[in-house]
């Protein structure tokens, strides 16, 4: 059987990261992409050694020539500018819709039949982007946030209530910003209602760490995560890979649910070996239903500016 072929493009710290997870995991061989000279070849190359170490199964190459990419199964997009402390996501729209672009052009000619998942923000005017650019009909673009997001939004409940982390079930939507929308109707410990185990109090501490989950890392750091974005990109590209349709919110097409009327949101969906396989519509409360809403104008703000510097260009 021959191994699958994910292409990372970005050797910094998200896409290194996710190189070196994916190859981890073997998942395949791994392309890693970028344009500074030497770079991603380095990078690979002590990812490589690391094999050597726990071994894995498939050959991790590091390259600036978009040919080492061409056929890949799945293209995750880490490059762009990530965020300094005082700037917002959106701050980053302007530079990253020029190089989702550019990168959007090479996926489309050089890797046709591949899968999506962008990473750099801001996170949904930029899988926009990616569709618009590379044309794939809407299930094989994607965006990792809610896999990013829910995880931050698990490990805080975990800490607060001292359980597993594994045991926390989750679910939350919503664009990657902080008007994203955590779901507690929807968040379980081990299939025990969340508003079981904890007070109003507790969970609107948490709800607002979850929302600010970027920034507080951005803020100790002077720069944004990694190791946390990498294990999410990993993961959806592990349910494409492995059809293992895995339920997870990601930034998704809506055509109508929830009532958004073609916009990129996140949203929760089964993710298998047809991409996004089908979104899973909640029975929302209007409160829920009012923040999302919310959230799908502020996405759609971005992607009117995201328009006009595609039209420009
Ligand atoms: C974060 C960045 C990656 O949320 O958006 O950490």
């Amino acid at each position: 059987m021959t191994r699958k072929k994910i292409t990372v493009v970005g050797a910094g710290n998200v896409g290194a990261t996710t190189a070196q997870i994916a190859a981890g995991r073997n998942l395949g061989d791994i392309v890693l992409l970028d344009i500074v000279k030497g770079l991603a070849e380095g990078k690979a190359l002590d990812i490589s050694q690391a094999g050597g170490v726990y071994a894995f199964e498939g050959r991790v190459t590091g390259t600036m020539d978009w040919q080492a990419a061409a056929d890949s199964d799945i293209v995750i997009i880490t490059s762009g500018m990530p965020r300094k402390p005082g700037m917002s996501r959106d701050d980053l729209v302007a530079k990253n819709t020029e190089i989702v672009k550019s990168v959007s052009r090479n996926i489309a000619h050089y890797c046709p039949d591949a899968f999506v998942i962008v990473v750099c923000n801001p996170l949904d005017a930029m899988v926009y982007t990616a569709a618009k650019v590379t044309g794939f009909t809407p299930s094989r673009v994607m965006g990792m946030a809610g896999a990013l997001d829910a995880a931050r939004y698990a490990y805080f409940i975990a800490d607060e209530l001292g359980v597993g982390t594994a045991d926390v079930r989750a679910v939350l939507m919503g664009g990657h910003g902080d008007d994203m929308v955590p779901l507690p109707r929807y968040t379980s410990v081990a299939g025990i209602p969340l508003l079981e185990w904890i007070d109003r109090e507790a969970l609107d501490r948490i709800v607002d760490r979850t929302r600010k989950g970027g920034i507080e890392i951005v803020n100790l750091l002077g720069y944004s995560a990694y190791y946390a974005p990498a294990a999410g990109a990993v993961r959806m590209a592990e349910a494409i890979l492995r059809d293992s349709k895995a339920v997870m919110s990601c930034c998704a097409w809506c055509d109508a649910e929830y009532g958004i009327d073609g916009a990129f949101v996140g949203v929760p969906v089964v993710l298998g070996a047809g991409g996004v396989e089908r979104v899973i519509e909640l029975d929302l409360n209007d409160q829920e239903k009012s923040a999302l809403a919310e959230s799908a104008s502020h996405v759609r703000e971005l992607v009117a500016q995201v328009e006009i510097i595609l039209a420009d260009s």
